[in-house]
Order: structure tokens, then C-alpha cells, then sequence
């Protein structure tokens, strides 16, 4: 059997194989609540036979959505979506993850096909936006955010700590902190966008305090059974990249010490001038130097998008699991088309019945 499709456990919490489903926003939501092409998208992803699907960042604040579509847990109400959509998954045989989010500076933005870029000042759909510091992302990003005060993140902390119990009382079973993305977290991180002289900014304790805090607040209502895990950039490839990485290390060790049970390594895209070298798998050897360091099961994506590269990965041991996204959207089968493609005995056991008796009989005639 080939090493991708072998089980995952992680505290009580199997997946079938090592394929997950990155959290992939599909901004049509209205006002937070997710609708019927929400349900329909996960229920096609899970049935299509990988182990984990982690629900798109979910704000925990009307104020923390990327665009006015992104999802929402910041009320009670709109768990009742979410639920339907966690046992969905369930049902299929996958394990339901959701990734609560708050996107910081870079929120208030119009969707990506409508031009990505901040929604223009004083139309009506758009909000002021918060941060570390009153510093902008800039280019298509130029909203000057709120500098946040002690109260706003002590706030924001709690709202992570809410949507977390909405999340787990919805019944996912796979927490994810997005903690990545230049959004609230990494911006609390990265010198670039955090200039405060407080006890949330300056050193590394003090730029590290706001992921530590929150992840701390939110493993208390987590349960300690189900994996919390986060998705953090490790790096900018701004030409700081040891220095960043080392710290990044460091934090995660901290972040593990606080009962984080795996990473999801990704890149920092705090500033838009970088370096980045896109490429098949770029990540996987920082993602293993990030997991052999901090001693913590890892996963990654970005361009790992052949069953061969993703076999390759996993058998190497570079990571625990790939998160294959872009490909899904393409082929919610990705995981049939790679155990066959891996020459997996019975490869259509990665299906439902109803689909996989008829394609193993179609295949055997
Ligand atoms: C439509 C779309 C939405 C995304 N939304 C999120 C998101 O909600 N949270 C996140 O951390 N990453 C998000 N990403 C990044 C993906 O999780 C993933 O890292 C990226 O697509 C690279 O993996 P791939 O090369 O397998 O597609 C999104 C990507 C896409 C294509």
C-alpha cells in the first residue's frame, strides 16, 4: 500500500489516508451564514474519498472576514450551517476541520473576481479594519488599519475562543488557527506590520504573545481529544529567511509546548516584495526542517498536485500529510484518480458505494 494511503491517527482522530483538503474560501456567504453551495461543495469534496476537509476560513468577527462572503462563527446562528456541513463530511467517511480566521489588515477587501483588492472608502459593504499597527499592507491592500488596543485583542482572543466552542459544538473534529497569511496572527508576528512598543510587539516574546495567548484561550475549550492544529508562515522569502525561520521554530515550539498538535506550514505573505520561489513542492523541505525542529507533525500545500509528488513527500517522511487544494476544485476524485494512478489494489475503496461499485465493475469489464 502506498504510503499516502496510509492511516493518519492524531490524538482520537483517524483519517483514512493522507490526503486532506486545505481550507479554501468560497466567498458566498451572506452576513457569515453559509448556504446551499457551501453544503454541496463539501459534501462533493468528502464523498471524493480524502481523509480530512477543513472548512474555509471562518471569521470570528463580522469585522475579521477577508470579503463580505467569507464565513462566519461569530454567532450562534450560523453554526447551524456548519453543523449540517460537519456531518456531511462525517457521513462520507472524511473528518470534518474547519479554520477559524481573523484577517486583520487585509479584510475588507472585495472577492478575488472582483478585483482583490480593498473595497473602496466610503462604500457601504466595507468596514474599518484592525491590526497590530496602523500600518497597510499596501498595492492592491491600502486600507491604513486601526491600531488595535489591549481591549481589541483581548477581544479578538475571545472570539477565537467562541467560534472555537460554536466549532466544536457543530461537531468538527480538526480545529485549525489560521495563524498565516499576513492576516491578524502573522501580522501580530512579523516585524514588517507590527511596530507596537507594548507588551504585544518588539521582541520575539512580545511579537509572539497575541498566537500564544490565543492558542492558550482556545485549547481550554478545545477538547483535549480532537488535534488542534494551525497554519502559520514560516517564512517571507524577504531576504530574512534564516532569521525568520529560526524564530518561526522557535515559536512553534512554543505553540507545541501550549498544546498545538500540528502545523500546517505555509509562507508569511505579511509584505507583498518578496522572493518567492514557487515551484512543485516547494515547501516540503522547510516543512520537514519545521516538523524535525519543533518536533510536531506537519502538512503542507502549494503545488503538490501529482499523486507521485504527494507519494513522494509522505514516503519520505518530509510531512504527515499533503494538503492537496487547487486540484480538488478540479477533481473532488483527486484521491481515486491518485490510488489508481499509485496502482492502490481496489483503488475505487476511496469511494462511496453507490459510486465505487459501478466504477470497480466498469474497470474489471
Ligand atoms: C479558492 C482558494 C481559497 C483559499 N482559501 C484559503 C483559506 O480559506 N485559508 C487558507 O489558509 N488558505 C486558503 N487558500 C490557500 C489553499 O489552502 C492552498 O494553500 C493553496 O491553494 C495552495 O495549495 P494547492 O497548490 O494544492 O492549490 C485558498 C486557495 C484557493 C485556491
Amino acid at each position: 500500500m502506498p504510503a499516502l494511503f496510509s492511516p493518519f491517527h492524531l490524538k482520537d482522530v483517524t483519517l483514512r489516508n493522507r490526503i486532506a483538503i486545505p481550507p479554501m474560501c468560497q466567498y458566498s456567504a451572506v452576513d457569515g451564514y453559509t448556504n446551499a453551495w457551501h453544503f454541496d461543495h463539501y459534501a462533493g469534496l468528502a464523498r471524493g474519498g480524502a481523509g480530512l476537509v477543513i472548512v474555509e476560513a471562518t471569521a470570528v468577527s463580522p469585522e475579521g472576514r477577508i470579503t463580505p462572503g467569507c464565513t462566519g462563527l461569530w454567532d450562534d446562528a450560523q453554526a447551524e450551517g456548519m453543523a449540517r456541513i460537519a456531518a456531511s463530511i462525517k457521513s462520507y467517511g472524511a473528518v470534518p476541520g474547519i479554520q477559524i480566521a481573523h484577517a486583520g489588515r487585509k479584510a475588507s477587501a472585495n472577492r478575488p473576481w472582483e478585483g482583490d483588492d480593498h473595497i473602496a472608502e466610503g462604500e457601504p459593504s466595507g468596514w474599518q479594519t484592525l491590526a497590530p499597527s496602523a500600518v497597510a499592507f499596501g498595492h492592491h491592500l491600502p486600507k491604513v488599519p486601526q491600531a488595535m488596543t489591549l481591549d481589541d485583542i483581548a477581544r479578538v482572543r475571545d472570539d477565537f475562543v467562541a467560534a472555537a466552542r460554536r466549532a466544536r459544538d457543530a461537531g468538527f473534529e480538526w480545529l485549525e488557527l489560521h495563524f498565516a497569511h499576513g492576516y491578524l496572527a502573522q501580522s501580530f508576528f512579523s516585524a514588517h506590520s507590527n511596530r507596537r512598543s507594548d507588551a504585544y510587539g518588539g521582541s520575539f516574546e512580545g511579537r509572539s504573545r497575541f498566537l500564544l495567548e490565543t492558542l492558550a484561550a482556545v485549547r481550554e475549550v478545545w477538547p483535549e481529544h480532537l488535534p488542534l492544529t494551525a497554519r502559520f508562515g514560516v517564512i517571507e522569502y524577504d531576504g530574512r529567511d534564516e532569521q525568520t525561520l529560526a524564530e518561526s521554530i522557535e515559536l512553534v515550539r512554543a505553540m507545541r509546548r501550549g498544546g498545538l498538535d500540528l502545523l500546517n506550514v505555509s509562507v508569511g505573505f505579511t509584505i507583498a516584495e518578496t522572493n518567492i520561489p514557487w515551484g512543485p513542492a516547494f515547501l516540503a523541505p522547510i516543512a520537514e526542517r519545521v516538523g524535525r525542529e519543533a518536533e510536531l507533525p506537519v502538512a503542507t500545500s502549494w503545488g503538490i498536485d501529482t499523486p507521485a509528488l504527494a507519494e513522494g513527500v509522505i514516503a519520505a517522511g518530509q510531512m504527515d500529510l499533503v494538503m492537496v487544494g487547487r486540484r480538488h476544485l478540479a477533481n473532488p476524485h483527486w484521491s481515486l484518480e491518485a490510488a489508481q494512478a499509485l496502482k492502490v489494489e481496489k483503488p475505487t475503496w476511496v469511494l462511496p458505494a453507490p459510486y465505487a461499485h459501478w466504477l470497480e465493475r466498469y474497470r474489471a469489464n
